[in-house]
């Protein structure tokens, strides 16, 4: 996959330019990313707002060929691949949240979002949505949520420019790409679980609790109940309790 970037000043939803571009056919490796992103979508319906200019959003259009059932750990690997470039400006350690928030002292810094184009039982093409803050301050986000975030900035003391945080996280995601095709997506898992914020913590997911025992082989969350059961989440939020 060789990546090419293009930038825009401004756009609703950096998903939708590269989903329309996808369906036109453009070659996988092909990255937008907005100065201003208006309407950004997040995981779960919910919105993600970012000041105009601060943080980066790109979506990148992949062109997996792998069957359905493996896209989750595609989602785990590009959270991998953000967990690096969030250290690549050293943060020396960036944690990952099922399935792929991006922890930083158990503070999110970069959420993902995977849209896929089905065709069959296989993906026709990926849209892979990356949200880092980068230079936004506490008092950038709402209320609510100034408590649980970080930024770059946050963590560095210093500003930092998005085209380049976008070609570093380009560089990473080409380089766990290839790995994916040489090898099969069997390391995911494991390359993940080593940066998971969670294992043995008790967990909620959609009323199930229980504690993180690890990623199963198709992507998929294991949660030991009080019963002793081992239940997937395969959808959802999890949080710590
Ligand atoms: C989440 O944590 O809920 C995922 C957030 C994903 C946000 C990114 S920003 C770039 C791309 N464009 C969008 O509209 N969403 C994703």
């Amino acid at each position: 996959m060789d990546h090419r970037l293009i930038i825009y000043q401004e756009a609703e939803s950096t998903q939708d330019i590269a989903k329309v571009m996808a369906l036109s056919g453009e070659p996988e490796g092909l990255a937008v990313m907005a100065l201003n992103q208006t309407q950004g979508r997040g995981r779960s319906g919910r919105d993600w707002t970012s000041p105009p200019g601060k943080n980066l959003a790109l979506s990148l259009i992949l062109r997996p060929r792998i069957p359905a059932q493996e896209l989750p750990l595609l989602g785990l690997l590009v959270g991998v691949a953000v967990a690096e470039t969030v250290e690549a400006y050293g943060i020396p350690r960036a944690e990952l949240r099922w399935p792929n928030d991006v922890l930083i002292s158990g503070k999110k810094v970069a959420g993902i979002l995977l849209e896929a184009g089905m065709l069959s039982n296989s993906a026709r093409f990926v849209i892979v949505g990356v949200g880092l803050n980068v230079n936004s301050t506490a008092s950038d986000f709402p209320r609510d949520l100034q408590e649980s975030v970080t930024s770059l900035l946050m963590c560095t003391a210093r500003q930092w420019d998005l085209e380049e945080a976008a070609r570093k996280f380009l560089e990473h995601m080409e380089t766990m790409y290839c790995r994916v095709y040489n090898e099969g997506p069997r390391f995911i898992p494991a390359l993940w679980s080593a940066r998971w914020a969670h294992q043995g913590r008790m967990l909620v997911s959609n009323g199930l609790i229980g504690v993180g025992q690890g990623i199963n082989e198709d992507g998929s969350l294991i949660l030991k109940t009080g019963e002793g059961q081992m239940q997937l989440v395969t959808s959802g939020i999890v949080e710590p309790i």
